[in-house]
């Protein structure tokens, strides 16, 4: 069997979204933001074990509400780095590269579904990396200043989120890569990771819901409790 762990990155700081607590940390319908996550992770078939990447500082309250929720499948909480790549690379250090799959998740999207996660891993069958993507249903433009610059074609635009999966020699192979690298390239998301520093990777995409945007400033935190409350 191969083996799935999921990384689930939770050491931000939520400097967009302000205030002292990190907004994965902040009340959702009764529950920190990352333990929805956290749920849905554990509800999926496909997945064997989860790693939850926090910071110093949260540690020790990640590793109570694990324990009091019971979520069995998480492995190990571990510590997480200054950017969202240092956080990924600290996790792949810990997972490794055996021959399996890798699944990254923002904590920050607690609404992602079932439907994506398995998704993301039945993609795997014919790629290395896997996407997220959902439609632009705003046009975007490029632009200089307050200047447009260019108006993008917006059927061939996608937002990128997570989950994003992978087989895991492939992850470790950009990860180690990116770490020996001259250039600085900062990755906000893992894909790109593994397109920049493993070109000959083949690299896919799967159609997620909208529903499972990040949480990045306090209205998006008032959507998503709305969400919760018009489906209960
Ligand atoms: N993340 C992480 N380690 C970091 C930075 C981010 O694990 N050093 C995680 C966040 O906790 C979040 C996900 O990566 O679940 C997506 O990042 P983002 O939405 O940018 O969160 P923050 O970096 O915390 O927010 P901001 O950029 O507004 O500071
Ligand atoms: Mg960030």
């Amino acid at each position: 069997m191969t083996r799935t762990v999921a990384i689930l990155l939770a050491a931000g700081s939520g400097h967009r979204f302000g205030g002292d607590t990190p907004k994965q940390f902040i009340d959702l319908a009764g529950r920190p933001v990352f333990e929805h996550s956290l749920l849905a992770f554990g509800l999926a078939a496909a997945i064997d074990e989860i790693v939850v990447v926090v910071s110093e500082e949260h540690r020790d309250s990640v590793r109570r509400i694990i324990a009091a929720g019971n979520h069995r499948k998480v492995s190990d909480v571990i510590l997480g780095g200054r950017t969202r790549l240092d956080s990924t690379r600290a996790a792949i250090a810990h997972v490794g590269d055996a021959d399996g799959y890798t699944l990254i998740h923002d904590a920050a999207r607690p609404l992602v579904t079932q439907a994506t996660i398995s998704d993301c891993l039945v993609a795997l069958a014919g790629a290395d990396a896997v996407a997220t993507v959902v439609r632009a249903s705003d046009t975007i433009v490029r632009v200089d200043g307050k200047q447009i610059t260019e108006t993008l074609d917006r059927g061939t635009l996608r937002h990128l989120q997570t989950p994003q999966a992978f087989r895991a020699a492939v992850l470790a192979k950009a990860v180690i890569a990116s770490a020996a690298a001259e250039d600085s390239f900062d990755a906000t998301d893992d894909v790109s990771l593994v397109r920049h520093f493993v070109p000959d990777a083949r690299t896919t995409t799967v159609d997620g819901s909208p529903r499972a945007f990040k949480i990045t400033g306090r209205e998006d935190l008032a959507f998503a409790a709305a969400l919760l409350e018009a489906e209960r």
